[in-house]
C-alpha cells in the first residue's frame, strides 16, 4: 500500500469548506431539481431521475481524507476504500477515486464495477464472507487485498497458496463482539453477529494468534464493527479491541508482522437533515483520544465508509402522476415507490428518508403543509 495521502488543492473549489454547509446543500439540490425539470431530465416523459451532487460528493472525499490527516502521524498510509455497496455505480466509483477513494467489494460484481471505474487493485479490499475458490484466485491475481471471514476460509487460502507467499495484502476479519446499535439487522458486532471471527468465543482468541504465528504472511486484521444505528463509542470500543489484538499478535512475532489494520466502515448517518453529524472528523477525533496507538505511525490504516460518503449527495426526483385520498388519507401517487426506497418503504424508523415537494417548475412549494402518504410502484 503506498502512501495516500492526497494534495487537495486540486479538487474544485466546489471542494472548500462551504460546499457541504446544509444550506449550501439544499442550494445546489434546488437549483438541480430546476434544472432537471427546465431540461426535461423530469416531466410527463420522464417521470423518475436520480440525481447525485458531484460537488458534494467531492467535498466529503476532501473532509474525509483532511478528518484522518489530522489525526495521523506525518507519513502514516491510510486508504480510504469506500463500500461499494453503498453506490454500486461506475460513474461514482470513478469520481471517488479521482478524489483519492480506493474500493471495498463484497462480491464479484462489486469487484468488477471497482475495477470498470478504473481503481487499481492496491486500492481495492474484497470482504466478502463467503468468497469461492475462483474468487480467492482472482483476488490474489489482481493483487488485490482479501479479508478471510473464518477458520475455513483462511485453510482454503492454504490450499490454495500451496506454500506460495500470496500477492496481496492479507488480513483476518474479527467480530469484537462489543455490543449491537439501535438496528439489529446492520449489527455486526453482538456476540452472535455473523461475520469475522467471533473473537471472545472460547478459544478464539488464541486460534487467532497461532493463526498469525503459523502464517508470517497475515499482515493485516481487519473489524468492521457495525453498519449504522451504532454508537461512535461502541465503534472505538471495537476498534480498541481489534488494536490490541494487532499489539498481541505483533508481540507474539517479535516483529511488526501486521502492518496494517482495517478499521471498517459504519460512520452512523443522520438521515434527518443535510448535516453531517457526526462527521468523519468527529468520529476520528474520538478514536485517536480512544485507542492513540491507531494513529501514531506503526500502523498503516484501511478505512471502509460506505453510506456516510454518499448518504447526503442523493436526490429521487419523482413526478407526482396522481393525488388522491383513501379513508380521507391524502396520498401522492408519484414514480417512486418501493423499487427505489426499498428499506424505507418497509422499515421507515430506521431508514428515514426526507421528502421535498416542488412545483411544476421544479421550484420549492410554499404555502400549507398537507400530511400525505407518498405511493408508487412496486
Ligand atoms: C465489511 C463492511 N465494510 C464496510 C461497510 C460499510 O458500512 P457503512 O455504509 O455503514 O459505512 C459494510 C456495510 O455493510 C461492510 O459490511
Amino acid at each position: 500500500m503506498g502512501d495516500h495521502r492526497y494534495d487537495l488543492s486540486h479538487l474544485p473549489d466546489s471542494a472548500d469548506a462551504g460546499a457541504n454547509e446544509p444550506a449550501a446543500r439544499a442550494a445546489r439540490r434546488d437549483r438541480a431539481v430546476r434544472a432537471a425539470v427546465a431540461q426535461g431530465l423530469v416531466g410527463p416523459d420522464e417521470p423518475i431521475a436520480g440525481l447525485l451532487d458531484v460537488d458534494g460528493i467531492r467535498a466529503t472525499a476532501a473532509f474525509l481524507h483532511a478528518a484522518f490527516d489530522a489525526v495521523t502521524a506525518p507519513g502514516t498510509p491510510v486508504l480510504h476504500a469506500f463500500a461499494v455497496k453503498a453506490t454500486p455505480l461506475v460513474p461514482v466509483l470513478r469520481l471517488l477515486a479521482e478524489a483519492g477513494l480506493g474500493a471495498e467489494v463484497a462480491s464479484p460484481g462489486e469487484l468488477a464495477l471497482a475495477t470498470a471505474a478504473g481503481i487499481p487493485p492496491e486500492r481495492i479490499v474484497l470482504d466478502s464472507p463467503a468468497k469461492t475458490p475462483a474468487e480467492i484466485r482472482e483476488a490474489l491475481r489482481l493483487g488485490v487485498a482479501l479479508n478471510a471471514d473464518n477458520p475455513q476460509e483462511l485453510e482454503r487460502l492454504d490450499a490454495i497458496l500451496d506454500g506460495a507467499t500470496p500477492s496481496s495484502p492479507v488480513g483476518v476479519r474479527v467480530n469484537p463482539q462489543v455490543g449491537g446499535g439501535s438496528i439489529g439487522a446492520l449489527s455486526t458486532a453482538t456476540p452472535t453477529s455473523k461475520f469475522g471471527v467471533a473473537l471472545r468465543d472460547p478459544g478464539a482468541r488464541d486460534w487467532v494468534l497461532n493463526a498469525y504465528a503459523a502464517r508470517p504472511w497475515l499482515t493485516r486484521l481487519h473489524a468492521h464493527s457495525g453498519s449504522q444505528g451504532m454508537p461512535l463509542e461502541l465503534l472505538a470500543e471495537g476498534l480498541g479491541s481489534l488494536y490490541d489484538l494487532a499489539e498481541e499478535i505483533n508481540e507474539a512475532a517479535g516483529r511488526k508482522q501486521i502492518d496494517t489494520l482495517d478499521i471498517g466502515g459504519g460512520l452512523p448517518v443522520n438521515f434527518h437533515s443535510d448535516a453531517d453529524d457526526p462527521s468523519h472528523a468527529a468520529y476520528a477525533a474520538l478514536l485517536r483520544k480512544t485507542v492513540p496507538g491507531l494513529f501514531d505511525g506503526r500502523y498503516g490504516l484501511v478505512t471502509e465508509f460506505g453510506r456516510s460518503v454518499l448518504a447526503k449527495h442523493g436526490t429521487v426526483l419523482a413526478r407526482v402522476e396522481y393525488t388522491k385520498s383513501a379513508g380521507e388519507r391524502p396520498i401522492a401517487v408519484t414514480h417512486a415507490g418501493v423499487q427505489v426506497a426499498t428499506r424505507t418503504v418497509y422499515n421507515p424508523e430506521s431508514w428515514p428518508l426526507r421528502i421535498a415537494a416542488f412545483d411544476a417548475e421544479g421550484r420549492p412549494r410554499t404555502g400549507d403543509t398537507v400530511v400525505q402518504d407518498v405511493a408508487g410502484p412496486a
